[in-house]
């Protein structure tokens, strides 16, 4: 009876005495990895208390709206990659890494598209090679603007539309969904939401990217595991049920009701909350100015009417029914509604912030690789004890 063995064992162990061990060895611990310090990082640094968010010392605001995709990208590559080519020609080898991808993925997309498309996107960046160089780095980057796209078209029975080598990344993407040359204003949006989003700290998907980094494996096992670590719910998997929960208060019709009810049955509302910030995630504000230029077109202003008629509700109910909590507005919100308007459906939503985030992924798997150790934490051993 193996069972009953292993409760007798089980008795000799307690909680004391673990806790006794791991003070004697200096270990520190901490449910879910709470202020504790696992990697230097000169890339980008989060500050929860201010709401200040800081990437190689340009402040949030200096960076969205203002710098291209590519320039951001080229200042977290700095000195990551050796030689390292100026911006333009950087945008134009992003550009001719989407053709390549394209290429190397052609033959598989038909198989890819029967999967959902975040895992159909994973599978068909498993197929690039692994490496460490900057064409590993290119090839990665431009892997998810180029499967999201296509797989979208397959999955809606379209045309594929192949990338071109010309162009920013953003305006690429949006040509390779719709068929057609995006506005500057919208072009622009999937631009400022990709630069807002790029990079964030050690949150779960950066570690899983460092922590891949740290055994000397390549940049693609690397991505795959930020990749792998992006689609919880809990993470970046939030903005699809976003838009969910936007319908769902809309055809209900008392938005205060429907939050009430839904905390009230113990679930989370999608887009609010965070492990860092106490206060407003600034990109949820970074991602609010984006909307308000494109609805200065009127193209999305009930849409917008909506979302801040919600967020402020949510932002109420939370602080009546979870007090002392500080649940703010995060980034997923209105994220959800900037990609809704830039057409991408719901179920892609992932994918996108996956096209951003992989150049951090990226930058960091150098930074760890370059400076860091293997990361090997140690656990807390809480089962039965042998007998010997
Ligand atoms: N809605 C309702 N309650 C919430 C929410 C929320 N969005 N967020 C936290 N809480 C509550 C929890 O239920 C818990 O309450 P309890 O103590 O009464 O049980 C308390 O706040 C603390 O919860 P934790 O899970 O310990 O908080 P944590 O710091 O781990 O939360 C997280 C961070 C996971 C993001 C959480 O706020 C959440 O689940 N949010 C919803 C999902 C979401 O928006 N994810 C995207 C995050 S941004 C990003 O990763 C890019």
């Amino acid at each position: 009876m193996p069972n009953q063995g292993a409760q007798q064992r089980h008795q000799g162990w307690s909680p004391d005495r673990a806790d006794a061990r791991r003070l004697a060895l200096g270990v520190a611990q901490a449910s879910g990895l709470d202020e504790i310090i696992a990697a230097d990082t000169t890339l980008s640094d989060v500050d929860g208390e201010a709401g200040r968010l800081t990437i190689r010392g340009y402040g949030l605001d200096e960076l969205a709206g203002v710098w291209s995709f590519e320039e951001v990208v080229h200042l977290l590559f700095e000195e990551l990659f050796h030689p390292m080519p100026d911006e333009k020609l950087l945008k134009r080898a992003l550009g001719e890494a989407r053709v390549d991808v394209f290429a190397r993925c052609l033959p598989s997309l038909a198989s890819l598209a029967r999967l959902d498309v975040y895992d159909g996107v994973r599978a068909g960046i498993a197929l690039m090679p692994d490496g460490d160089d900057l064409e590993c780095a290119l090839r990665l980057l431009a892997a998810p603007g180029v499967l999201a796209p296509a797989l979208v078209r397959l999955t809606r029975g379209q045309e594929l539309v192949e990338p071109e080598a010309t162009g920013s990344h953003a305006t690429d993407v949006v040509r390779m969904l719709t068929g057609d040359s995006p506005s500057p204003a919208l072009a622009g949006a999937l631009d400022a939401y990709f630069v807002t989003v790029c990079d964030h700290g050690l949150n779960a998907s950066t570690f899983a990217s460092r922590v891949v980094a740290s055994t000397r494996a390549g940049l693609t096992s690397a991505v795959l595991a930020g990749l792998s670590a992006l689609k919880g719910p809990l993470h970046g998997g939030a903005p699809g049920p976003v838009i969910a929960m936007l319908d769902a208060i809309a055809a209900y019709g008392d938005a205060r009701e429907w939050l009430r009810l839904s905390i009230a049955r113990g679930e989370r509302l999608m887009g609010f909350g965070h492990r860092i910030y106490r206060v407003r995630d600034p990109r949820a504000d970074a991602l609010k100015a984006v909307l308000r230029r494109l609805d200065a077109r009127g193209a999305m202003r009930a849409r917008l009417a909506l979302a801040e008629e919600v967020e402020q509700a949510a932002l109420d109910t939370l602080r009546a029914l979870k007090p002392g909590r500080s649940i703010e507005t995060n980034v997923e919100f209105y994220t959800a509604l900037v990609l809704e308007a830039v057409g991408f459906p719901a179920s892609a939503f992932t994918c996108v912030f996956a096209m951003s985030r992989v150049s951090g992924w990226i930058a960091h798997a150098r930074e760890q690789r370059m400076t860091g150790r293997l990361i090997r934490p140690r656990s807390r051993y809480v089962g039965p004890i042998a007998a010997t």
